[in-house]
């Protein structure tokens, strides 16, 4: 197989944790590229459930490798806390994963940070996961972030460290008149992470660049989705990185030359977790029911997404700045038993249509959705195994995702486990 960047053409949560477990058994090694633990990637296998925020889903296959590419912004806390499930429940990550010397670190002041700005903001807040990633990616940005490589020189992290706690300080007493951070205990919490983690650390770039001159394939998951990207995303109400398909080479040491296939994560409708626009966002009822069927609660924050109809627009603007080259359309099972889908084509505002995806912020807040219908089909179509078998209004929406990405679909999902999926 082929080297393949996965990611999600809408606002994250579309489901890709399921599709990169289909797709990692059939190559060697699976890398994240960037975001953090404010990702979660659930897989179900042979009825059991994994919940990932930073380790590749690729693990729960025996002899894959996965990497935490330099893009990531790693807790390390969250890391060994996912190390230490995983071997509770039989899986081994020594020798498998490899954890970039370049990636930056989360800290607690981070997500004090986090919380405080987003407190600050009031009714403007981002709604952010509080994870502390915004703030790890400033400190990447302004050149004061510490990266894992610190971490394996004790005198060079205790400075670093110094310095950063010592300015988190000037602002907490201040500015947000808080207690200030204590230096020592964090210093040696940490020296103790950078004990255990060690072993894991190590220059990405290089190992995953000699998979592929050995012809290994690689696959790239991406996390979020594009509509969250920090460039092409509703910016402010974005993460803090390039979750679309060109952070996988930035966020990896891997250049573009070596990626073969780009493949989007489309679910079947839309959904969103925190603040901001949403133009085809259903109404109270709709929203009840697919957030229902759809099990529709963030993997990393329990928090209930909101739900609604499938935005061509959004979607179309996602094929282009990725470069999709083919599809795999998630949870078409939940718009089973709909009398007629809509599909947002258009966004109305002040008497005028836009077909493409807004830069301001306005036109998406303020906006009417112009909707086309097609017809909805009754069957339960979870069981289905096979493209033909699909009903026919069924395969007709299929045929619309196609004709507004410009992309084939490959891979259609009906159901949570891995054997609810037609390779189409
Ligand atoms: P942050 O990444 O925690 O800074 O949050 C920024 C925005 O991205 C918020 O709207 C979050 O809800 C959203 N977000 C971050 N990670 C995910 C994800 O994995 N799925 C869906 N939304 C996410």
């Amino acid at each position: 197989m082929a080297n393949i960047i996965l990611v999600g053409m809408q606002w994250g949560d579309e489901g890709k944790g399921k599709i990169i477990d289909v797709l990692s058994r059939k190559v060697h090694y699976v890398v994240r590229y960037q975001g953090g633990n404010n990702a979660g990637h659930t897989v179900w296998v042979r009825g059991s459930k994994f919940i990932l925020h930073l380790i590749p889903s690729g693990i729960l296959w025996a002899n894959k490798k996965c990497v935490i590419g330099n893009g990531v912004v790693v807790d390390p806390r969250v890391l060994l806390t996912e190390i230490s499930e995983l071997r509770e429940r039989g899986i081994e990550v020594a020798g498998r994963l490899f954890i970039s010397e370049l990636a930056h670190i989360i800290f607690p002041y981070h997500r004090l940070e986090d919380k405080l700005k987003e407190e600050q903001r009031g009714g403007a807040r981002i709604g952010t996961t509080g994870r502390g990633i915004g703030p790890a990616y400033i400190d990447k940005v302004s050149r004061t972030g510490i990266r894992m490589v610190d971490l394996l020189s004790p005198g060079i992290f205790g400075e670093k460290l110094r310095v950063n706690v010592d300015e988190i300080n000037r602002a907490l007493r201040k500015f947000y008149k808080k207690p200030a951070i204590r230096f020592g205990p964090l210093l040696r919490e940490y020296q103790g992470y950078g004990r255990r983690l060690k072993r894991y650390i190590t220059n990405t770039s290089i190992l995953l660049n000699e998979a592929v001159n050995k012809k290994r394939s690689i696959l790239f998951e991406g996390a979020q989705g594009t509509i969250l990207d920090i460039d092409f995303g509703t910016y402010p109400f974005v993460t803090s990185s390039n979750s679309s398909a060109g952070g996988a080479c930035t966020g990896t040491g891997v250049g573009p030359a070596a990626i073969d296939r780009v493949i989007g994560v489309v679910k079947a409708y839309t959904t969103r977790v925190g603040e901001g626009p949403f133009p085809s966002e259903f109404d109270e009822e709709m929203d009840t029911l697919i957030r229902k069927r759809g099990d529709e609660y963030g993997a990393t924050t329990g928090r209930p997404r909101r739900c609604g109809w499938l935005d061509a627009v959004m979607v179309r603007h996602s094929a282009r700045v990725n470069g999709i080259t083919e599809l795999a359309v998630t949870k078409l099972d939940v718009m089973s038993g709909l009398e007629e889908i809509k599909i947002c084509t258009g966004y109305r505002y002040k008497g005028r249509i836009f077909r493409e995806f807004p830069a301001g912020m306005n036109v998406l807040r303020k906006a009417a959705p112009v909707y086309e219908r097609v017809p909805g089909w009754s069957e339960d179509i979870s069981k289905v195994k096979s493209y033909r078998k699909l009903p026919a209004s069924t395969r007709q929406y299929l045929k619309k995702i196609e004709e507004i990405t410009g992309a084939k679909i490959k891979i259609v999902s009906v159901g949570f486990e891995r054997n609810r999926t037609i390779i189409c």
